[in-house]
């Protein structure tokens, strides 16, 4: 049990997102961001930058997924379709259901949009403008490969926007159909819950330092050894 959760009334506050979920989702916003403007404008230094940075942060996240703390942890969170389609009905029918991290629908985005920014950004290492700049690995290929995958990396954006578009409309349907606030829990890490939830088990931050170092370390590998090579 999280020693900070207080009760209040039947429900109380719980602690359900640690801080290296939270800073991973509102970095990842402000990157991905940053990634469309300095494509769009031709900062390519700077979209190399914020790409590998976007990849350390993906694999950090796949990381703490499998060691990280419970409301991070894919075996916890990902269900079967059938749950997922349950939980949309009940959402239709306004039935709220509290849950201590992702729901059942919520968790099949989240895997979409980390595989979707996993491929945006591993195609951009292959990718190239046409003129003078080119990805770390596209000299690697051959047989226009490199143009294949720079097409790639265009069509994965798009489906990114697409993904991030349905997220948001989620959330916004969670406020208007259940009166739920989820914005605020990946703001601030905590929730009301019912007094029978038990707090989830939060990863200590070394681990997600450590993990994070890793993360760091392969994409450094990979840009400037592999990349050199
Ligand atoms: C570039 C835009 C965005 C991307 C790529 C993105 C990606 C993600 C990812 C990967 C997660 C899972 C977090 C984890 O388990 O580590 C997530 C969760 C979440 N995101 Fe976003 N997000 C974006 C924009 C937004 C915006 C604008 C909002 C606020 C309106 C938002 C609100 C949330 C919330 C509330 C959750 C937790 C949902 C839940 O309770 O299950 N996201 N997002």
């Amino acid at each position: 049990m999280d020693n900070k959760a207080q009760a209040t009334g039947s429900k109380r506050w719980v602690k359900v997102w640690d801080g290296p979920v939270r800073l991973f989702h509102w970095a990842l916003v402000a990157l991905v961001a940053t990634a469309y403007i300095s494509a769009e404008t031709g900062k390519l230094d700077l979209h190399f930058m914020v790409g590998y940075t976007i990849l350390t942060l993906v694999l950090f996240r796949i990381l703490w997924g499998l060691v990280g703390s419970d409301t991070a942890r894919f075996t916890q969170f990902i269900k079967s379709p059938a749950a997922a389609f349950a939980h949309l009905g009940h959402v239709l029918r306004r039935q709220p259901e509290d849950e201590t991290g992702h729901n059942p629908a919520g968790a099949f985005m989240v895997v979409a949009l980390l595989a979707l920014l996993l491929f945006q950004t591993i195609t951009g290492l292959f990718s190239n403008d046409g003129l003078f700049e080119e990805g770390p690995l596209a000299h690697l290929l051959g047989g226009g490969w490199s143009d294949t995958l720079t097409i790639w990396h265009g069509f994965s954006f798009d489906l990114i926007v697409i993904a991030v578009v349905a997220h948001v409309a989620a959330i916004l349907l969670y406020a208007a159909l259940l009166r739920q606030d989820l914005v605020r829990p990946m703001v601030t890490g905590w929730k009301r819950l019912p007094q029978s939830f038990s707090a989830p088990h939060m990863a200590p931050v070394w681990l997600a330092l450590a993990m994070l170092v890793l993360a760091a370390v392969v994409v450094w590998v990979v840009v400037n050894m592999i990349g050199a090579a």
